[in-house]
């Protein structure tokens, strides 16, 4: 084997394996502003880092692949399949803290979301029945997440092992294409309660979207952790 090929594999196998993308510069530990170090981080690495990095195997957040999302009420059978949420890439992160001793952290960000999705709909909203299966999009002003995890480190590596999630937002759109088989009349006027009544409807659909779109991004957060050695993420 040549040497240029040789350096070639090695460097290739050094990108792929604990290397930092150049978009985010590590801060360290013992900063006495390290929250503020880790949020300016966040915020100019992050939109890049929802790309996804294929050469670390880690999935774009942004399209982000829910799959089935199932909201089973007595009252409302809902199903949204191939479900893809784009907008996460746009987030404004509104704060960080981590305190690296205890292993805890906590990210607070917001972001206008778009669902989309295959829906089929069968039951009730509030007195008003709802059928229909089609198209679906739906749009979310100001998704704010609050995440707060635990993490461990093990072999060098930070690992999530608990978080909590909380979550609020400004405002749903809904848009059901071919509600009640496309009867024209009976769809509008479903559609215009849907949205006068978006809160109550997003309070069935935001338990399972929201907790995917949460737990998505911790799974891709812990590829990542498991890709990059903690002493590189934070330096000592
Ligand atoms: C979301 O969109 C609204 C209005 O379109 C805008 O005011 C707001 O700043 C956006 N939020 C984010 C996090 O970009
Ligand atoms: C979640 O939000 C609610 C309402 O704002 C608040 O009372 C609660 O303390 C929050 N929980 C966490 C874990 O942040």
């Amino acid at each position: 084997m040549s040497v240029s090929l040789c350096i070639l594999l090695i460097s290739i196998a050094g990108a792929s394996a604990g290397t930092l993308p150049p978009y985010i510069s590590p801060c360290s530990a013992s900063d006495s502003n390290v929250d503020q170090c880790i949020e300016k981080v966040i915020q100019a690495g992050g939109p890049q880092f929802a790309d996804g990095i294929p050469e670390l195997g880690i999935a774009p957040l942004d399209p982000l692949h829910l799959g089935t999302v199932v909201v089973n009420n007595p009252s409302l059978k809902l199903v949204f399949t191939d479900t893809v949420v784009t907008g996460l890439r746009g987030f404004r992160l509104n704060a960080y803290k981590i305190n690296p001793s205890k292993g805890k952290a906590t990210i607070d960000f917001t972001a206008n979301v778009t669902l989309k999705a295959q829906y089929e709909i069968d039951g009730q909203v509030i007195i008003l029945p709802i059928r229909g299966s089609g198209p679906a999009k739906i749009k979310i002003t100001n998704l704010n997440i609050i995440i707060k995890y635990d993490f461990d480190t093990k072999d060098g590596h930070w690992l999530v092992t608990s978080y909590k999630d909380n979550y609020s937002m400004d405002r749903a759109h809904f848009k059901l294409n071919n509600l009640f088989n496309g009867n024209k009349a009976l769809a509008e006027t479903t559609h215009r309660f849907t949205n006068e009544n978006w809160e109550i409807i997003m309070q069935e659909i935001a338990p399972p979207a929201v907790k995917s779109i949460i737990k998505n991004c911790v799974d891709v957060v812990n590829t990542f952790f498991q890709a990059i050695p903690a002493r590189e993420l934070l330096r000592p």
